[in-house]
């Protein structure tokens, strides 16, 4: 059985990972809200994606406060001013005291973009390229007071490319990254997760799988495939009348394979059917027509010759 779990997300700027977040909170019977995204550095990208998503935000400059404690003791009375379950952070680059830790102890979590406990702290790509890795991913776990040392929830694995830069690498596993946190929270929600004193047991046996979004649809710039000439069903009628005079009323279908920009073609193909049955008979009509004009011109050519 799931509870849900009133999030505060930390962050200090781009806030990708909070907006995986956000975007997951929306999708319905997801077990999370975000409540509150609070972040140390003024003016990031991350609080406008809160705004934008009418969740309350509160910036806490670290720089204004004479001591990492002091700057604590300020995020934790923003922190405890209202319910909150679980403490998310995303991308916060400020160093927490194992007195701040403690006191959230199996209720904050962190995503770190590398496979823990290999790679823990700054610079991880560069890093993980110069070590020569053949993989690399991002991890998500409890806070615990060593840096980046807490056990695991979720952890997605990525190949390392011939060729990769530090940018490339970041790029392949944020991608993850926005698996991976949606993912942890769903399963601490459902109690999939048992951590007790620094330990995690975490059953990931029904994981969680994202809803696929919709396909979009095509628009009228981009013809389904159905319109390419081989599924049209008045193709093969016009291939069989080799006529001249059967391919003039051409037009018409033309003019039909140009809706179908806008029709189903299913809608519209009785119609062509009918068009190529009515272009069959006139020219039947017109072949018949010629022959017996010319036979009759022949037939008096012939009665005058006699005649005179
Ligand atoms: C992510 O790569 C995260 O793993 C690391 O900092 C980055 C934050 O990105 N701790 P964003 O702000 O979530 O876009």
């Amino acid at each position: 059985m799931s509870q849900t779990l009133k999030l505060a997300v930390l962050i200090s700027g781009r806030g990708s990972n909070l907006q995986s977040i956000i975007d997951a909170c929306a999708l319905p019977d997801f077990p999370a809200t975000v409540e509150l995204v609070i972040s140390n550095e003024p003016d990031v990208q991350g609080l406008e994606r809160a705004r934008a998503a009418g969740i309350r935000t509160e910036t806490i400059p670290h720089k204004t406060y004479p001591s990492r404690r002091e700057f604590e003791s300020a995020l934790q009375s923003v922190l405890t001013a209202q319910p909150v379950d679980l403490i998310c952070l995303a991308g916060f680059m400020r160093v927490l005291t194992p007195d701040f830790v403690s006191k959230w102890d199996g209720r904050i979590v962190n995503i770190h973009p590398s496979l823990l406990p290999a790679y823990p702290g700054l610079h991880v790509h560069e890093r993980v390229l110069a070590g020569g890795e053949k993989e690399s991913g991002c991890t998500i776990h409890f806070v615990t007071p060593g840096l980046d040392e807490g056990p695991t929830v979720v952890q997605k694995r990525v190949p390392v490319l011939t060729g990769d830069t530090a940018e490339t690498l970041a790029a392949r596993v944020l991608e993850q990254e926005h698996l991976a946190y949606p993912e942890a929270i769903y399963l601490i929600a459902n109690q999939k997760v048992k951590y007790d004193k620094g330990v995690a047991f975490v059953d990931d046996s029904s994981p969680y799988v994202p809803p696929k979004k919709a396909a979009p649809a095509p628009t009228p710039a981009e013809p389904p495939p159905a319109a390419a000439p081989a599924a049209d069903p008045v193709a093969p009628v016009l291939a069989k009348t080799a006529s001249p005079v059967v391919k003039t009323p051409s037009a018409p279908a033309k003019e039909t394979k140009a809706m179908d920009h806008h029709h189903a073609p299913a809608d519209n193909a009785p119609d062509q059917q009918a068009v190529a049955t009515a272009t069959a008979i006139w020219g039947d009509f017109t072949k018949a027509t010629v022959y017996t004009v010319v036979l009759v011109a022949v037939v008096l050519v012939g009665m005058a010759a006699f005649l005179l």
